[in-house]
């Protein structure tokens, strides 16, 4: 049985009061609108489609292929943007299911549901309905005494008497395909706003004698539509809790979940502590047994096994496994820490790859560099990568020992086993196993290289 998704973007969010399409606003750091593509794609079985109208550009170049996109213009109402779906999808589909795509919160299983009962259902309809105590401007559903459902009624229309009903129109629909084409055609003209409300469907639909039925939700929660940006931090907030206690049932342990801000998408191993303020974004990857945080921001990056990372920023790096970085590190693209790396404070190091065991404990530049394995990187020491057209490669060998605040003028090579001194300046390489000092450096002597192993 072939399932349709048609998701409605075309409305303007007024209420956002913004110059970004309401659907693309984040919340826990992607769109609205990817949201409600990641919760329909559990329950149907074909590309979905999008109607789009207000800020249609931007919506259709950030959803690329992974929808179908029509025009809806002008926006004429909630049925009115169905209809702009029907010469796609006539004769393609066996059931369409009909979404708001302001609803970040709402479940792929929720929609499952959904399709489910409209499999059972002899009619033409089913739908999400909610009972809640604030109504939150939603339409309310009129119950036949069967049990099937009568008509939704808009908020501004309702009477006294419907507005007391606390069983809510949530904005999931599912219908049968062949019904829905025609019915959207006889939909009325709403007479106060001149629109065409998808809701209607269902009075067309229970006049003619055919069941409506409604899927009732249990999580209000699920039901939050953004209008505006209060909205949407509650969004925030309750999609922030829904991520940090799925990872803490995966056995990761979060001191202050309340400040711990993880998108989705991130993966953290068990028996890793996120201590508070810490901010995991994009395409980040943590293993298990590591400590992160507190106040610490990574951004699309991979982290190995028991490493600590406190108080610092990464973004785009990498490390293996026992790191142990910060306070006040940073980590740009292309960083890679081997094992048992130490990277101490206020230290910076972007494409480069420090080998196994090396120290770097204070103050120090590291760009465009491959360092080998158990070299001591002395406070203070800067890689001088550019020389203000290109960046030059900086290679220093295993065991080496640059001092504190030297000066490595690239490109440059320094050999295994070399030695600067402090506030040596290189500016040509240095063969193994040799002492150079000063400004520039010269080479003095020859070394005896003690070579020493890190314990792990
Ligand atoms: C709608 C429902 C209401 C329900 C509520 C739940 C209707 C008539 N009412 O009201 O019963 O309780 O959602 O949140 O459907 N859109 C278009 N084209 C249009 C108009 C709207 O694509 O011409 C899109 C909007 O971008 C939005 C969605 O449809 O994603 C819902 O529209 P909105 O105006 O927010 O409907 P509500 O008044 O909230
Ligand atoms: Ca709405």
């Amino acid at each position: 049985m072939k399932v349709t998704a048609v998701l409605l973007a075309a409305g303007q969010g007024t209420r956002m009061k913004s110059n970004l399409p309401k659907v693309l606003h984040p919340v826990t750091g992607k769109p609205l609108i990817w949201h409600a593509l990641e919760a329909i794609s559990k329950s149907t079985t074909e590309k979905p489609i999008v109607v789009v109208g207000h800020g249609a550009e931007d919506v259709t170049k950030y959803l690329g292929d992974s929808a179908q996109t029509v025009l809806q213009e002008p926006q004429l109402g909630t049925g009115h943007a169905v209809m702009q779906a029907e010469a796609l999808l006539k004769g393609n589909t066996d059931l369409v299911v009909v979404c708001y795509s302001d609803m970040p919160l709402l479940r792929g299983e929720t929609l499952q549901a959904l399709v489910e009962t409209q499999k059972n259902n002899k009619g033409p309809i089913s739908m999400l309905t909610v009972h809640a105590d604030d109504p939150r401007g939603f339409g309310r559903i009129i119950r036949k005494a069967d049990g099937t459902v009568d008509a939704i009624v808009e908020e501004y229309v309702a009477t006294p008497e419907q507005l007391q009903v606390k069983e809510l129109n949530v904005g999931g629909y599912c219908f049968d395909a062949n019904w829905l084409w025609d019915a959207l055609h006889r939909i009325p003209k709403n007479p106060k706003k001149g629109e065409y409300y998808l809701t209607d469907t269902v009075e067309l639909a229970s006049r003619a004698g055919l069941p409506v039925q409604a899927t009732v939700m249990n999580d209000v929660e699920e039901t939050i539509g953004i209008n505006t940006r209060i909205h949407l931090a509650d969004a925030e907030a309750a999609m922030r809790r829904r991520i940090n206690q799925q990872h803490m049932l995966n056995g990761v342990t979060m001191i202050d979940p309340a400040s711990t801000y993880i998108e989705a998408g991130v993966s953290i191993g068990k028996d890793t502590v996120i201590m508070p303020n810490t901010y995991l974004h994009g395409k980040t990857e943590i293993g298990e047994g590591n400590v992160i945080g507190p106040n610490t921001i990574i951004r699309d990056s991979k982290i190995g096994n028991y490493c600590k990372v406190l108080a610092s920023v990464l973004e785009g790096a990498m490390l293996d496994d026992h790191v142990d970085m910060g306070p006040f590190a940073r980590l740009r693209k292309g960083a890679h820490l081997g094992n048992h790396v130490h990277m101490g404070n206020f230290g910076e190091v972007k494409d480069s790859y420090l080998a196994e065991g090396v120290k770097m404990g204070h103050f120090s530049y590291i760009g465009n560099a491959q360092i080998g394995a158990n070299t001591n990187i002395g406070a203070g020491t800067i890689t001088c990568n550019y020389d203000g057209e290109k960046k030059h490669a900086t290679e220093i060998g295993e065991d080496v020992f640059i001092g504190s605040d030297t000066m490595l003028v690239a490109p440059l090579k320094i050999g295994a086993g070399a030695r600067t001194g402090a506030g040596a300046v290189v500016t040509k390489d240095v063969s193994e196993d040799t002492l150079v000092v000063g400004m520039p450096a010269r080479a003095i002597r020859k070394l005896e290289r003690k070579t020493k192993k890190v314990e792990k």
